[in-house]
C-alpha cells in the first residue's frame, strides 16, 4: 500500500485567499478547522491529505519556489516582478486586475528628460520602458505609491489599477496599460514531479470548479 503524499498549499492572506479556498473547499478540499475564528498559520485536513497555510500574499512564491509549499496561489503580478523558477498550472480568472502607468491629470511627458517612476514592481517598469528605449529612473516604494506623483516625488507611477478608485479620488489618471493581471494556481516543479497524481487531480478540480462558478 502507497503512502498517502500530503500536500502543502500556501495561501496569500487576505481577501484573494479567502475567496481561493473557497473555490478549493467547493473542489472537495475542504479543511473545516481553517474557518475557526483565530491566529493560526497552518490548518491540516489529515485524511484529505492537505495542509494549508497563510502566507503574505508577495511571498507565495517563495514558498513554492523553495518547496516549503508544493503548490500556492500568487498574483501573476508578483510572479512577472519576480520571475521565480516555478510551474504556472492555472488561471484562477480572480483577483483581476491591470499593472498600468498613470501620472497626474495635467501631466505632458518630454521624451527627452529621464523619466521618474516610482513603483512596488521595479522589474516590471524596467522591463516595459526598456522595451520603449525610455531612460528611467526607478524609486522603488512599499505602498501608498499614489503618494509620489502628488508630492513630486515622481512623475509616474506603475502599479495595481483595480477599480480605478484610487487614482480617481487622488487626482491621478492612468495613461497606459501594461499587462492583465489575474491570480494563477502555482507549483514547485519537483513537487510536480514527485507529487504529480495529486497535484494534476487537484489542478483539474480546481479548473472545473472555475468553469463552473
Ligand atoms: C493596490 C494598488 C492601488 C489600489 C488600486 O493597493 O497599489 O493603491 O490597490 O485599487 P483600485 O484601483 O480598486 O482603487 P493595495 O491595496 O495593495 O495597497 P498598497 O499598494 O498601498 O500597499
Amino acid at each position: 500500500m502507497s503512502l498517502k503524499q500530503m500536500i502543502n498549499i500556501a495561501l496569500p492572506k487576505g481577501r484573494l485567499g479567502e475567496k481561493a479556498y473557497r473555490v478549493f473547499e467547493a473542489a472537495g478540499y475542504e479543511c473545516p478547522s481553517i474557518r475557526e475564528e483565530n491566529r493560526k498559520l497552518i490548518f491540516e485536513n489529515e485524511e484529505k491529505g492537505i495542509r494549508y497555510f497563510w502566507v503574505k500574499p508577495s511571498d507565495v512564491v517563495i514558498y513554492v519556489e523553495r518547496g516549503a509549499a508544493d503548490i500556492g496561489i500568487a498574483g501573476k503580478d508578483i510572479i512577472l516582478e519576480y520571475s521565480p523558477d516555478i510551474y504556472e498550472l492555472a488561471d484562477l480568472g480572480m483577483g483581476k486586475c491591470r499593472m498600468a502607468v498613470a501620472c497626474k491629470r495635467d501631466f505632458c511627458d518630454n521624451r527627452d528628460r529621464t523619466l521618474r517612476v516610482a513603483t512596488k514592481f521595479p522589474n516590471i517598469a524596467k522591463k516595459y520602458y526598456n522595451s520603449q528605449s525610455r531612460e528611467i529612473d526607478i524609486i522603488k516604494l512599499n505602498g501608498s505609491i499614489e503618494l509620489a506623483p502628488i508630492l513630486g516625488l515622481s512623475d509616474v507611477i506603475v502599479d495595481i489599477v483595480e477599480t480605478g478608485k484610487t487614482l480617481y479620488e487622488n487626482n491621478l489618471e492612468p495613461r497606459e496599460t501594461i499587462v492583465d493581471i489575474s491570480a494563477r494556481l502555482v507549483a514547485n516543479k519537483v513537487s510536480y514531479k514527485f507529487k504529480n497524481a495529486e497535484i494534476t487531480a487537484m489542478c483539474e478540480k480546481i479548473s472545473e470548479q472555475i468553469k463552473n462558478s
